[in-house]
């Protein structure tokens, strides 16, 4: 993928940030809700001593699902044991994961819905009745072995619930969506993680950090670590407001955390497309990416901050994009017809 600054996908050069992730549930910033619920499944689970039920952790990338699983498999004084949907190939893969686990681990399996479909139905036993269902040799001799394993907790993660097929979603007892954070949250966080890293920065400097972060921790980190930069050049002791906005203004992060890409793409829907309706093939084209990036990169953002919207007839861009690109709206009965297409 892209090294947009404020891509929401993990880059190698975010290794650092592993220093930063909270190692128990009440160092955990925002989520309240999944952390909530999930702090008393544990407790329950721990009082019965019994492996807690499978956890689905959704929502896009960057709020912490990986960092959240391993708080849990942490706080139920289990091993962690993490892997990918892409990485396991086959079943044998799996295998090898499912009978490596001891009583009550935490198989942490991110991307899960880039699992294979023979991989997936590996899991199924495996999560129902804690066993194996192994197929040895092939053709006529071929027989059909049960293995046991231990009961473990699986924890999956995706960014697309809605690409998950319904027998795997089904056999998730816990399923918790994460959401973006607030300003406030992420204040909180870069607040930390600037602690730890030795940063000084005053609160309107993490305020200005926060608000340009697309609410994900991930790129408020990235950002903190780029803005330290301009300030140590500059020779500035602590991160202020002023030297956030220069720092953010020079990285080309607009004040709603829009990267020239995403400008790009609303001037071009409002300039050439007149706001919409347009499709995605055709904002795609104008700007020279691809129907994919657009959709799983741009689009979801623009659509949390209600800059864009989506019709049956397309994509327009809203008051508040007009707004924010200093485009005047057009008019009230303009607006009427691209949205429902009533012709006066
Ligand atoms: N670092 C990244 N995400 C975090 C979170 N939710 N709480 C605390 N620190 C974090």
């Amino acid at each position: 993928m892209d090294e947009r600054i404020i891509a929401t996908d993990e880059q190698s050069a975010d290794d650092w940030q592993y220093s930063l992730r909270p190692r128990r549930l009440v160092e955990y910033i925002g989520q309240d809700k999944a952390k909530k619920n999930l702090s008393v499944f544990v407790k329950a689970a721990m009082s019965r001593r019994e492996a807690l039920d499978h956890v689905l952790l959704y929502g896009p990338p960057g709020l912490g699902k990986t960092t959240l699983a391993g708080i849990i498999a942490n706080e139920l004084g289990v091993n962690f044991r993490p892997t990918s949907g892409p990485a396991i190939e086959r079943s044998g893969d799996l295998a090898a994961l499912l009978t490596n686990l001891q009583e009550r681990d935490v198989l942490f399996i991110d991307e899960i819905h880039r699992l294979s479909r023979q991989v997936e139905e590996i899991l199924y036993s495996a999560m129902e009745d804690f066993a194996l269902d192994i197929i040895i040799g092939k053709g006529p001799s071929a027989r059909s072995i049960r293995l046991d394993i231990a009961p473990f907790t699986l924890i999956g993660a995706t960014t697309k619930a809605g690409a998950l097929s319904p027998p795997l979603r089904d056999r998730f007892g816990v399923i918790s969506r994460l959401e973006y954070y607030s300003v406030d949250a992420l204040v909180e966080i870069i607040t930390r993680a600037a602690q730890i890293l030795k940063i000084p920065i005053d609160v309107k400097g993490a305020e200005e950090i926060g608000r340009r972060s697309r609410g994900t921790p991930r790129i408020a980190n990235r950002l903190l670590k780029r803005v330290r930069d301009f300030a140590e050049v500059e020779g500035v002791k602590e991160i202020s407001e002023d030297v956030a906005n220069r720092a953010l203004q020079a990285l080309e992060v607009d004040s709603a955390g829009l990267d020239h890409t995403d400008r790009r793409m609303l001037d071009a829907m409002i300039k050439k497309f007149r706001g919409g309706p347009v499709g995605l093939e055709t904002i795609a084209a104008s700007i020279s990416e691809t129907r994919e990036t657009i959709e799983d990169i741009y689009e979801p953002y623009l659509l949390q901050l209600g800059f864009i919207m989506r019709t049956p007839r397309g994509r327009v861009v809203t008051e508040a994009g007009y707004n924010h690109m200093g485009v005047i709206y057009p008019s009230a009965q303009n607006v009427e017809q691209k949205l429902f297409g009533f012709e006066e």
